[in-house]
């Protein structure tokens, strides 16, 4: 499946990954080299991969109520805004855009 992602400085790129691996969005995107702490190992406690979906919402599925609370408790949360690592990739990402919203470093 190809997907866009846009990084902190607005640099987006596509990145293609297996969809047939269960793997999460959070885990694609430091495979990528992407600036994403992950500190709690994508338990959806630490909220580092918070990422805004720009395009292609619908293919995500809803949020768990714990996602939507770690969600709520950060300081800035969007509309579209997810947690990587409770996003699975599957074939429905096709054409989606998520921006990295998570610190940094
Ligand atoms: Fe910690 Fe996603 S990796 S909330």
């Amino acid at each position: 499946v190809t997907f866009e992602v846009e990084d902190h400085d607005g640099n987006r790129q596509p990145i293609e990954a297996p969809d047939d691996m269960g793997l999460s969005l959070m885990e694609v995107l430091k495979a990528s080299e992407y600036p994403v702490l992950a500190t709690c190992g994508g338990m959806a406690l630490c909220a580092t991969c918070h990422v805004e979906v720009l395009g292609g919402k619908d293919g995500l599925g809803e949020a768990t109520d714990v996602e939507l609370d770690q969600l709520e408790a950060l300081p800035e949360m969007y509309d579209t805004s997810r947690l990587a690592c409770q996003i699975r990739i599957s074939d429905e990402l096709e054409g989606a855009v998520f921006k990295l919203r998570g610190e940094d470093q």
